[in-house]
């Protein structure tokens, strides 16, 4: 009989989608992804905007969790969580971070290491009023990462909040966004028999080099 681990062991997949060489990826890492970004979307992968957040606490153990990207562009990928939340508290004593995105369906991850900044009060002002109404409710209601006695505690705030400010809820101090300023990008494209493409971009005086990386 199969074992459940042997079985888990056993699964494989070859990577054959695609490749990504030196010649045909853009220069700028921005621009890369850019592109593979927006083949995600055209896609229509399941929740292409979904990355993985690495923090490290100051216990010096990363921890991981996953969020939605909102917005990018030369100084760097936003996003939007509850500054009070493990990875808040975590972010506020150690701003060196990681994102990645894992595209299955691409064969694709991109990786993005940097430094974490928290975008500008009109920034997530402007965010926060887009969101609909339930989800602003929900940014007062849920006090992120802290233990509660039960579900009820949140149908509870939901509902003190939503009468408190009479469905207009202003965006609450703890609620914001953060940007991740890269300074090393790497690209991972699958590829037959492990020999997989990555492209590392780091900055060197000023300007992005690009780098191939074993796989
Ligand atoms: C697809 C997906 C998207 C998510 N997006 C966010 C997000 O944008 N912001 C956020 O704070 N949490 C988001 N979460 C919840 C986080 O994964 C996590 O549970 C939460 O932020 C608490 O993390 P922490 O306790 O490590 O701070 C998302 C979860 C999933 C599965």
């Amino acid at each position: 009989m199969t074992s459940p681990s042997s079985a888990i062991a056993s699964l494989r997949k070859s990577y054959e989608r695609a490749e990504l060489n030196e010649e045909a990826s853009h220069a700028n890492p921005l621009d890369q992804f850019a592109h593979w970004l927006q083949e995600a979307i055209q896609g229509e992968l399941p929740e292409p905007n979904a990355m993985t957040v690495a923090t490290v606490g100051s216990d010096l153990r990363p921890s991981t969790r996953v969020v939605l990207i909102k917005g990018y562009d030369e100084r760097g990928i936003v996003w939007y969580t509850n500054y009070d939340s493990r990875k808040g508290r975590e972010l506020a004593g150690n701003p060196y971070a990681a994102l990645q995105f894992h595209w299955v369906e691409l064969e694709r991850v991109v990786r993005i290491e940097g430094v974490m900044e928290k975008v500008s009060p009109a920034e997530s002002d402007e965010y926060f009023h887009s969101r609909p109404l339930d989800s602003r409710i929900g940014a007062w209601a849920s006090p992120q990462s802290q233990v509660i006695a039960g579900r009820s505690v949140l149908v509870a705030n939901a509902a003190k909040h939503a009468a408190q400010f009479l469905l207009q809820p202003p965006r609450p101090p703890h609620w914001g966004g953060y940007r991740l300023r890269p300074e090393q990008w790497e690209f991972w494209q699958g590829r037959k028999s492990r020999l997989h493409d990555r492209l590392r971009y780091r900055q060197d005086q000023g300007m992005w080099l690009r780098e191939r990386l074993a796989p």
